[in-house]
């Protein structure tokens, strides 16, 4: 979850270090510090609750002319949020930084006998001391020492004493990318922060180890083998990763949502029909699969929920929706015969990392939808679908749910096609509906006043309901999380026939209801819902599609959207309830890109 970043060259390491940690931020955010090799080589460490820019504050005037550093900024996982808790951690004549989970940590305590060394409450630091106990003279042996026993994820950078200029670094499933540039050498959790540098990056491979010297970067197996890393090239550069004149990066991003669904819907038709050819997804996964196994967390699990929702009244087979994290340990009924679509847009959630593992080792087919080029899911995953979002910096996902989406949708169209449910006909028409959305949800952001005007009446509530049925369902759950993450209001969503079994308890006036009502089948029963809930005084915000009619007075906002297609209609409902939470959050006076608790990739369980 945290962010890390490592640098050895000829330009100032504590500027580079402090603007890469402030790209990397949205990973964690509870504290701050930098390590590095001052003048006359001794390491000097500074570190700070709070922000990137605490730090930057607190080190102005401190580890000016050095070469080399790592820095890091905390997502607290062992122990709280204080100064000492904070990395880099010093421990004999080691400095470390760590991104994961140190599982073992207790029993490596007591092993080495360091109760009485340790000055935080960090796994972390545990890691440094064994580190100090290893060490002889050699890095490598002490890091393959350490890496031998610890268990759990993590990524390390690592400086030791009396080898300045130098920076080691390894990792398990947690993860680290580094680069050789003009600038010289950079190693991070993510590509963010080598973006000003260099488009070209490596993957550091699980179990291998990274040198950094000014002058070179080294890559290593655990057997001393020297590796030829892995080029890659990123498809983005910086301006995706700046805010361009927009307040905050997560308004950046929901303006950035139809020129995403372009990038990732255009390349895969051919004559106006799916193909996944240039992705090398062979038809196969699709026809020989008896089941679809959908898994994934938060924001991409949702996405799953409305897959679920289209697919299977199309596709006529069983399609199941996980959250990884209860995938995992649940004995899932998958063989050969299953498809398991997992989504993410790090590619790195640990949870769903494990949900792929363990999918594969009971023989399923797994097709990975997933937005970060080169993440451990894409690479271990058999099939990988790639979003093309450019980064996503906000912590509150917008524009990889909606490639997401589109993703999906092109996959069921696909499967469709290839399973005789869809003729061409049908697939063509499929594929014009779902482009057809994407002006729908330019008209909604160019009407975001409506969103604005709004939330005043939802700001001063301490609960939102959501609400709607069928796939206004599965888009609701996403409305309630997006409000919840970013505005620390209390959400729920239901499907509105299950409302009354309990939760209409709650209803009490002015209490606002958020109810989306734009699937035709269901439209009548919904709003006999709306109704109900209204009898009961809620505020009721209704989104429905522009020809609907409905009774004077049954809704306080009404809320419209362009006549799409029953089955895209969640693109442009996406951008309303992404807004409402975006302004409820800005009328709070709250951190939107960067909430509290949260972090944008979570590599811990
Ligand atoms: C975190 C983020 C969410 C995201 C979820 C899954 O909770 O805050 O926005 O949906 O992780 O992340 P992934 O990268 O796997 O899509």
């Amino acid at each position: 979850m945290c962010g890390i970043i490592g640098y050895s060259g000829p330009l100032e390491a504590k500027n580079i270090l402090l603007e890469g940690l402030a790209q990397l931020e949205y990973r964690g955010y509870d504290s701050a510090g930098i390590a590095c090799f001052d003048t006359r080589s001794a390491v000097q460490v500074v570190k700070r609750t709070g922000k990137v820019a605490a730090l930057k504050e607190a080190c102005a005037s401190m580890l000016r002319h050095s070469h080399c550093g790592i820095g890091h900024t905390r997502w607290a996982t062992h122990g709280g949020v204080s100064d000492t808790n904070a990395h880099p951690h010093r421990a004999g004549r080691v400095t470390l930084i760590h991104n994961g989970i140190i599982e073992n940590y207790h029993s490596l305590t007591k092993r080495f006998s360091l109760e009485s060394r340790l000055v935080s409450q960090t796994d972390s630091e545990v890691a440094a001391w064994l580190l100090d106990a290893f060490y002889t003279g050699d890095p490598y042996s002490a890091v393959r020492q350490l890496a031998e026993c610890v268990r759990g994820s993590y990524g390390f950078c690592i400086m030791f004493d009396d080898r300045p200029g130098e920076i080691y670094g390894i990792r398990s499933v947690s993860p680290l990318v580094a680069a050789y540039t003009r600038s010289g050498a950079l190693v991070a959790s993510d590509l963010t922060a080598l973006i000003p540098y260099t488009r070209k990056y490596f993957v550091v491979p699980e179990n291998h180890i990274v040198k950094l010297t000014g002058y070179k970067i080294s890559l290593y197996d655990l057997d001393g083998n020297a590796v030829l890393p892995e080029i890659m090239e990123v498809n983005w550069n910086m301006d995706a990763a700046m805010k361009n004149g927009f307040p905050h990066f997560m308004l950046k991003e929901i303006h950035e949502q139809p020129e995403a669904l372009k990038n990732t819907i255009l390349p895969r038709m051919t004559k106006g029909l799916p193909d996944f050819t240039d992705d090398q997804i062979p038809d196969e996964i699709f026809t020989e699969c008896a089941q679809i196994h959908v898994v994934a967390c938060g924001t991409a699990m949702h996405a799953g929920m409305v897959a679920r929702a289209l697919m299977e009244p199309v596709l006529r087979i069983p399609v199941m929706v996980s959250i990884a994290s209860e995938f995992r340990y649940e004995e899932p009924l998958i063989d050969e015969k299953t498809l398991v679509i997992i989504i993410s847009q790090s590619g790195e959630t640990i949870d769903t990392l494990a949900a792929l593992r363990l999918a594969k080792s009971c023989g399923s087919k797994t097709l990975a939808i997933v937005n970060v080029k080169g993440s451990t899911i894409a690479r271990e995953s058999d099939y990988v679908l790639y979003t093309h979002a450019g980064p996503e910096i906000a912590v509150a996902s917008t524009k990889a749910y909606s490639v997401q989406l589109a993703a999906l949708y092109m996959t069921s169209c696909r499967m469709a096609l290839v399973r005789g449910k869809f003729t061409r006909e049908q697939a063509a028409a499929f594929l014009a509906g779902l482009l057809d959305a994407i002006p729908a949800m330019e008209t909604m952001i160019r009407q975001k006043d409506t969103e604005r005007e709004l939330v005043t009446h939802l700001i001063q509530q301490n609960d939102t309901f959501f609400m709607g049925r069928g796939l206004d369902y599965a888009f609701s759950l996403e409305g309630a999380l997006k409000l919840k993450e970013i505005s620390y209001i209390h959400a729920e969503a239901y499907a509105a026939g299950e409302l009354k079994h309990g939760t209409i308890a709650l209803i009490a006036p002015e209490v606002p209801v958020i109810a989306i009502a734009t699937q035709e089948h269901v439209f009548s029963k919904m709003i006999s819902n709306v109704r109900e809930v209204k009898a009961r005084g809620a505020f009721v915000i209704l989104l429905t599609k522009e020809h609907a009619r409905v009774d004077e007075g049954l809704a306080d906002i009404h809320i419209k959207i362009p006549d799409l297609d029953d089955r895209f209609t969640v693109f442009p409902i996406a951008v309303i309830l992404q807004l409402i939470a975006y302004y409820a959050s800005i009328g709070k006076n709250l951190d939107v890109d960067q909430p509290r608790n949260l972090a944008k990739s979570v590599t811990v369980e």
